[in-house]
């Protein structure tokens, strides 16, 4: 089993890589397979709404979605890991998951995901709510520790004295592992996956 944990910073070992490397070393003890995916740090644009995935299957824009989509089709669980730009998820990573889920949704659905914030100090609920959405839109199954799931920092060296924040990193990371123990026990057991419906488009004016 594997989990992959995505890096929207443009840090690439930065303060969310370091909140990220802390749940992937217990995720790891825990028997699971991990892989951070830094996005990169050129800009990554926001979906045009093109419609070429419906056609192509995946994101006919390029790096870093095609290289995440392909991963993410192996991945058996997420965490979703940004900094907190203004009290939102930084713009590339915003760009990103708009990307990601509106080409990659049969890759992500019925799998278990996490989101992570990074903060110097303030905004980091409002950008957990905003990353959150985005997985409890997707028929993911979402995943907690025993606090918000954030840590403080400017520099990696911040975070690695937030010893809250690590310490709800390495709890989430315990939780993962066992709500995918879970559900390959279920597997096992011959549990299906839910039944899905044929998706009702409606707007407020019809
Ligand atoms: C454009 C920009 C906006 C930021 N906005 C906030 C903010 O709203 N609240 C905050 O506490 N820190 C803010 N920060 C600081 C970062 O969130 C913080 O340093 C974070 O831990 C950096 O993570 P990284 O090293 O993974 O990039 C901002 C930083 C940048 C570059």
């Amino acid at each position: 089993m594997k989990v992959l944990l995505i890096n929207g910073s443009p840090h690439e070992k930065g303060c969310t890589y370091t909140a990220l490397r802390e749940a992937a070393d217990e995720l790891e003890r825990q028997g699971i397979e991990t892989e951070i995916f830094h996005i990169g740090t050129a800009p990554v644009g926001g979906c045009v709404g093109c419609g070429g995935c419906k056609k192509a299957g995946h994101c006919v824009f390029g790096s870093p979605l095609p290289e995440a989509l392909e991963k993410a089709k192996t991945a058996d669980g997420f965490i979703f890991g940004s900094p907190v730009h203004y009290a939102a998820a930084s713009g590339s990573m915003t760009g990103f998951l708009d990307r990601l889920f509106m080409s990659g949704g049969a890759a992500l659905k019925y799998k278990p995901a996490a989101a992570v914030v990074s903060a110097r100090r303030a905004g980091t609920t409002a950008a957990l709510d905003q990353l959150q959405k985005y997985m409890t839109f997707g028929n993911m199954l979402l995943v907690g520790s025993q606090y918000w799931t954030m840590v403080h920092g400017k520099t990696p060296e911040d975070v690695r004295r937030d010893e809250e924040g690590l310490q709800t990193m390495r709890v989430l990371a315990r939780n993962m592992a066992w709500v995918l123990k879970c559900l390959e026990a279920g597997k096992a057991a011959g549990v299906p996956l839910p039944e899905g419906e044929e998706r009702i488009y409606t707007s407020f004016i019809r």
